[in-house]
């Protein structure tokens, strides 16, 4: 990655490596951002939780390593919430916890265990860890917890191999099983991790349950992709209501994986962060001292479309305080800025290129089939793995005008379309910074430059 820095808008790991985001969980006013981490290498290895904190999900502020590997195994992916009723115990009458609950990982098999904080910065691990013991399943792992106000305990879902598993406990150290789902019926053929749970509410008001897991697939298949279902949840299990027949990925792109959820959101807004990275080349990209990007904050809803209902993210709102200078579109845009930032209308086919001085180009737009497509072939260093140069389609269920949202920081571009629906994360490395967008088609838009948000 000689010469191109790091995203400013983007979180990235001081050094070293990071893959899936961990306990995302808002406490006081504070975003908390876990992440696995191997602070020693740029490449995986025993994982520990890294760890910081936001108040805008924007400008991240790096605290100590949270979890460390130890004689039960690495740290692996988790969740954390706050027991504001100190359900555990671990808290006292002045200070309630978050309690981290993750996956052990050792040869003697993934088994559950947790830890906690006071000050939200040291973390204590539990002495009768692990809580839950391995089933006999190979992957076990991933646990995401909440709270279920409506019979008022913690719920887990968790990766169980080819499935989820539901667990419920009153005090998150004691846990009882309740139910199972999948992989009959429309799934993704891989391994399922990172799972998530929650509910949103319909525009005709009626609450459905999001269930997200992210599938480690093949090549030929892509790699690694979310798939969510849309269905009901009892705080047992989960029933699965639609899609019927299709499998609809969280974003269409190749690169956003093990997305979560922010836990103990006050207004219930759902809060999305992903790994903008695929397994079939994260450690072969580009690095100069730490690999691993995450998504841009996404705020999640349902929307009702032509084919039933849809989950579709939008970008966080505090990107529009970002915003600087602005510039209308046209056929051709000077850029002195590797971080920009643009919103369009057009009224069908159209292309946006992003090109450097060495004819490299990053392309995107509507092609002749109605299909939202990035095209990174030509778009700068590709020669670390076979599978990154190529182009990515994302089917439109409209026809009519598309709006199109395209954020490019650096080296990741995230492209949001047809309200949300349309949601395609893609990295491109220019061996030197894009100097210029050419643009074709009918597009009415702008173009900003956003507040450099200057990392380490
Ligand atoms: C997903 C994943 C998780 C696991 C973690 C290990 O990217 O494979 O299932 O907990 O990474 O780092």
């Amino acid at each position: 990655m000689k010469g191109l820095g790091r995203p400013k808008l983007h979180f990235t790991p001081p050094k070293g490596w990071m893959n899936d985001p961990n306990g995302l969980v808002y406490v006081d006013g504070i975003y908390h951002l876990f992440y696995q981490y191997h602070p020693f290498s740029t490449v995986w290895g025993p994982m520990h939780w890294g760890h910081a904190i936001s108040r805008d999900l924007i400008h991240w502020i790096h605290l100590p390593i949270a979890l460390e590997p130890d004689e039960l195994g690495f740290i692996f992916s988790g969740s954390a919430v706050y027991d504001k009723d100190n359900t555990s115990g671990f808290g006292d009458e002045k200070k309630r916890p978050i309690v981290t609950i993750f996956t052990h990982h050792s040869n003697l098999g993934e088994r559950q265990s947790v830890a906690w904080s006071l000050d939200y910065i040291n973390f204590t691990k539990y002495i009768y860890n692990p809580i839950i013991e391995n089933p006999g399943i190979r992957d076990f792992r991933d646990p995401k917890v909440f709270w279920y106000r409506e019979k008022s305990c913690w719920c887990m879902v968790i990766s169980a191999g080819d499935r989820v598993h539901f667990y419920r406990s009153n005090n998150l150290k004691s846990w009882d099983k309740t139910g199972e789902f999948g992989p009959e019926g429309n799934y993704a053929p891989g391994v399922w991790e990172c799972p998530d749970l929650f509910p949103l509410k319909t525009s005709r008001g009626e609450e459905k349950w999001i269930l997200i897991v992210s599938m480690g697939m093949s090549v030929d298949l892509g790699g690694s992709r979310t798939q969510y279902f849309i269905g009901n949840f009892d705080g047992e299990r989960f029933i699965c209501t639609e899609p019927a027949r299709r499998i609809e990925w969280i974003d269409q792109g190749p690169d956003c994986y093990a997305g979560n959820t922010f836990n103990n959101i006050p207004d219930d807004r759902r809060i999305f962060i992903a790994w903008n990275m695929n397994w079939i080349y994260a450690d072969k990209v580009p690095n100069n001292g730490y690999r691993g990007v995450m998504g841009f904050p996404r705020v999640l809803s349902l929307i009702e479309t032509p084919i039933g209902l849809k989950l579709a993210c939008d970008f966080i709102d505090a990107l529009n305080r970002l915003k600087k200078e602005e510039l209308v579109i046209q056929k051709s845009l000077e850029l002195n800025t590797d971080t920009f930032y643009i919103e369009g209308v057009t009224d069908g086919r159209f292309t946006i290129q992003f090109v450097n001085d060495k004819d490299e180009v990053l392309t995107f737009g509507i092609d002749e089939n109605n299909r939202f497509f990035v095209d990174r072939r030509e778009a700068g260093i590709s020669d670390f793995s076979e599978y990154f140069p190529n182009i990515y389609y994302a089917q439109r269920i409209f026809t009519d005008r598309c709006r199109f949202k395209a954020l490019w920081d650096v080296y990741t571009l995230e492209i949001l379309a047809d309200n949300g629906t349309i949601n395609m994360s893609v990295n491109a490395f220019p061996s030197k910074m894009y100097t210029r967008i050419v643009t074709e088609g009918n597009i009415d838009g702008k173009f900003y430059t956003l507040e450099n948000i200057q990392r380490l």
